[in-house]
Order: C-alpha cells, then sequence, then structure tokens
C-alpha cells in the first residue's frame, strides 16, 4: 500500500503552529476555577473521550455525544483555544487499531478547530483468548523494538490521513522495564518521529518518574531526543508510595521538574504551549491559589524563555 506523508517537512509544520503559551487540562471539577480565573491561562487541553460515552466497539453508532456537554464546549471554545489530548486511542494495542476513534477526533477536530491533537505513545486495550476487549485503564508501555516500530509508522500515517493538523504523541511513565529492548526510549521516538512527521508532547513529569524510580539522570534522554519535534511539554505533581514515586498529578509541581522545564526550553524551538496537569479530585485538596501559582510559575519560565 502506498504510504501517504502530509508532512513533508514535518520540522516547517511543527513550527508553523500557534505559539499558544500556557494550558491548563480541563477536568470537570475544575470548571468554577476556569469560569473565575480565565486570565491565569492561555488555552485548555481538553480529554476528548471524557465528553463522549463509548458505547463500545460494536455500537452503531459507536459515540453518544450529549447536547448539554457539547453546549459547555461550545462556551469553553469561544473564550479560549482548546486542544485535544485523548486518552482512548491505545495506539499500541498489538492486535487492535481503533480507527472508528480516530474518526470520532477528525469530527471533533473539523467542529473545535484544534491546532494540533495528541494521545499516549503506550496501549491500554487488549484482547483475551476469547475475543472479549479490555481495557486496563492504565497507559501500559510498548516494547521498544523495529517490530512495534513499523507497527506504529502505519499508525501514525493513518492518523495523518484522517485527522488534517498535526498528531503528536506522549512519552509514557513505567513502573517496570521491559527486558532486552532494541532500543532506547530517545532512539525509538526519533525514528517514529523521523518516519512519521509526528510531533512529541514531552511530559516532563513522566520523564522525572522514570528517572526517579529507574534511576537515571533525565539529561541522558533529553540529550539524545531529536528536541525539534517537541510541541507541547506536560508538567505536573506527585507523590511517593511504597518507594515509589507516582504520576498522581496530584498538586505542585516538583521543583525539579520546573527546573528542567526551564533549562529544556530555550533548546526545543517549536514547543507551542506547556500545560499543568492536576486530576480534578485532587483540585479540591489543592484549591485554586495554589493552581494560579503553579500556572503563573509556568508563565514566567515560558516567557523568559521567548
Ligand atoms: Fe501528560
Amino acid at each position: 500500500m502506498a504510504q501517504f506523508f502530509p508532512f513533508k517537512n514535518s520540522t516547517n509544520t511543527l513550527s508553523s503552529l500557534p505559539k499558544l503559551g500556557v494550558g491548563l487540562s480541563f477536568q470537570a471539577p475544575l470548571q468554577s476555577f476556569v469560569e473565575s480565573y480565565w486570565d491565569s491561562f492561555d488555552f485548555l487541553e481538553i480529554i476528548p473521550d471524557t465528553f463522549w460515552n463509548d458505547l463500545g466497539a460494536s455500537a452503531t453508532p459507536r459515540y453518544q455525544e450529549n447536547r448539554n456537554i457539547q453546549g459547555y464546549m461550545e462556551f469553553l471554545a469561544k473564550h479560549k483555544p482548546i486542544i485535544a489530548h485523548s486518552i482512548g486511542l491505545s495506539i499500541g494495542s498489538a492486535d487492535w487499531f481503533d480507527s472508528l476513534h480516530v474518526a470520532q477526533i477528525a469530527k471533533w477536530q473539523r467542529q473545535y478547530h484544534f491546532p494540533w491533537h495528541s494521545d499516549h505513545l503506550s496501549f491500554s486495550r487488549l484482547t483475551q483468548t476469547f475475543g472479549h476487549l479490555i481495557d486496563v485503564g492504565l497507559t501500559m508501555p510498548v516494547p521498544y523494538d523495529a517490530e512495534v516500530l513499523d507497527l506504529l509508522v502505519d499508525r501514525v500515517n493513518y492518523v495523518h490521513r484522517e485527522v488534517s493538523v498535526p498528531f503528536l504523541l506522549e512519552n509514557n511513565v513505567y513502573y517496570f522495564e521491559i527486558p532486552n529492548q532494541e532500543m532506547s526510549e530517545a532512539d525509538f521516538l526519533n525514528q517514529l518521529t523521523a518516519r512519521t512527521g509526528c510531533g512529541l508532547l514531552l511530559d516532563l513529569h513522566n520523564l522525572y518518574v522514570n528517572a526517579y524510580n529507574h534511576h537515571f539522570d533525565p539529561w541522558d534522554f533529553l540529550n539524545n531526543l531529536d528536541l525539534t519535534q517537541v510541541v507541547e511539554i506536560h508538567v505536573a505533581g506527585g507523590m511517593v508510595m511504597e518507594g515509589f514515586y507516582l504520576d498522581a498529578h496530584s498538586g505542585v509541581c516538583p521543583q525539579a521538574v520546573w527546573q528542567l522545564l526551564e533549562e529544556l526550553l530555550p533548546q526545543a524551538p517549536n514547543v507551542a504551549g506547556i500545560v499543568f496537569e492536576v486530576f480534578g479530585t485532587y483540585y479540591y485538596q489543592m484549591g485554586p491559589e495554589l493552581l494560579k501559582q503553579e500556572l503563573s510559575q509556568a508563565r514566567a519560565i515560558w516567557k523568559a524563555s521567548r
């Protein structure tokens, strides 16, 4: 089958994206914050999968949309640019590719004009022995080998054909290491972006989590990564539990992650947005003042790097 590469010069495509500034990852419990403090962020990142009901792969129609929720999306989109950061593609599932999910993202992109969209470089769904599809509810890491790379290249190209704006994949968090991998994470990401032209959503907190749990220097990864492909950065907070540091999105961002951001931005010329992530349930604990403080810290670093 002939391959179609819509982004022949990916660096040019990624570099021409609007520089949005600092964004907030939207979740329903943040509604009052968003409506009270519009000035504390420049754009919103939504998880589109949380705005519709997925009735299952065999259902027709597959997705059920709610008029009230869509009305709220339209309200948000009138105030700020919206970016879609999906959790539902499961692009690394070995035996399953969700083309209907891609079609649904394409439909929302046409409706809300996201300048780019993203998902996770991971898998969460797999088929059991008797054909039953399960969702493990976590972004599981994929092995970094040539076979997985070929599989992902075809799928990213498919996404590019169906959705007319750049697609980014997010570096994943992993709590265990898959043995005997053929390449490092940075090599794998570089080959994936070089072969497809896709961008990267670099989650610095995910990197910090991996570096903490597996005892390496985050710069060993960053120094080997093609930073020209980074379009978006995530920052967040976490917590230590039973010896592991968890990507819990549970509050303020560690100082070490802010420092990574500060040092990285001047080296990543195509970054168009930094997003602060906090789970809605932890927002009640965090409160508006601390959230405003985190957003203004991100803004100060963003402005200093411009
Ligand atoms: Fe993230």
